[in-house]
């Protein structure tokens, strides 16, 4: 079955939203980037690819980049990792300090800011160059070598980094935070800052819906347990406290960045990357979520 004629359709619809939320604004790297732009790209599990709109136009990864840092932690910690990160909702903003003291400075899951910065510390202790590792791994999952990271993203969010950097030293007065402070958080910076377009985050996020197995190198990278767990993770707290929100519209495993991406998940099916800069007050893509659940609805895609 093709899925262009319903992908051209809502790219046709998805533009009545633009206006409709706002550009991230918090660095002047991220507010630059212009509103009204939409693009979709679908890769199924045998590997074929669906695209409209600006699939092609690199964008900053952002938050996205902390499903891909947990897949790589747990592929070296397995089960450990969960003594330092919880596997909760945390139902505060990505960026929330509040829960953190009163939990010992555990993360309530690893994809608020606490507890990816709590993953990228674990990496950080078992790769030599953590940066390079990260930025290789994603080229050959994404089948594109010349992935770059925007180093003047990065570079502004360190500029910016007070309320990251406040989270991690909190956490290393709890003894949950091993390296320095000021290295691991150049590191989650170069992450979020990395440059890809619908197309190819769609083709990297593949192994979520293909049982961990690469779609593009047929490598199995994440062993089957662990993908279904990282799936379930990304439903209850992918999308911060609007994952509640999301499952209801779209139902779907996913992960939104606030450059305006979410990538989200069909096990067995295919992997989808959608791309609108303007956000709602959570953080997330207006058109994008939109185009989820219109994709969700179309395609009788829901889980339950
Ligand atoms: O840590 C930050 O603030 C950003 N680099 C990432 C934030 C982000 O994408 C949150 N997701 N919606």
């Amino acid at each position: 079955m093709t899925l262009q004629p319903l992908l051209d359709r809502i790219e046709h619809q998805a533009r009545h939203y633009f206006g409709q939320g706002r550009v991230a604004d918090y660095i002047p790297a991220l507010a630059q980037v212009p509103a009204a732009r939409f693009g979709m790209a679908i890769c199924t599990t045998e590997g074929e690819l669906y695209r409209c709109g600006d699939a092609d136009e690199p964008f900053s990864i952002q938050s996205i980049s902390k499903a891909f840092t947990l897949a790589m932690a747990q592929q070296r910690y397995g089960d450990e990792l969960w003594r330092r990160v919880g596997k909760e909702p945390s139902g505060n903003a990505f960026n929330s300090l509040v829960q953190l003291e009163f939990e010992q400075g555990i993360p309530r899951n690893p994809f608020i800011n606490a507890g990816a910065l709590v993953v990228v510390d674990a990496l950080y202790s078992r790769l030599s160059a953590p940066v390079h590792a990260v930025l290789e791994a994603m080229r050959l999952r994404a089948g594109n070598g010349v992935i770059r990271i925007d180093h003047k993203v990065a570079d502004s969010e360190y500029e910016h980094r007070f309320r990251n950097a406040a989270m991690a030293n909190l956490m290393k007065s709890f003894g949950n935070f091993h390296n320095e402070v000021d290295e691991v958080l150049r590191a989650y910076f170069s992450y979020c800052a990395l440059s890809m377009s619908c197309v190819d985050l769609a083709r990297a996020f593949g192994f979520l819906a293909n049982g961990g197995r690469c779609v593009m190198t047929g490598e199995a990278w994440l062993p089957r347990l662990q993908t279904q767990q990282l799936n379930a993770l990304l439903f209850t707290s992918g999308l911060y406290d609007a994952a509640g929100d999301f499952a209801y519209r779209v139902g779907m495993p996913a992960k939104s960045g606030v450059g305006g991406g979410i990538v989200a998940v069909v096990p067995g099916r295919f992997s989808v990357c959608v791309w609108s800069p303007e956000l709602n007050s959570y953080g997330n893509s207006v058109a994008g979520i939109w185009a989820l659940e219109e994709l969700s609805r179309a395609l009788d895609l829901r889980l339950f």
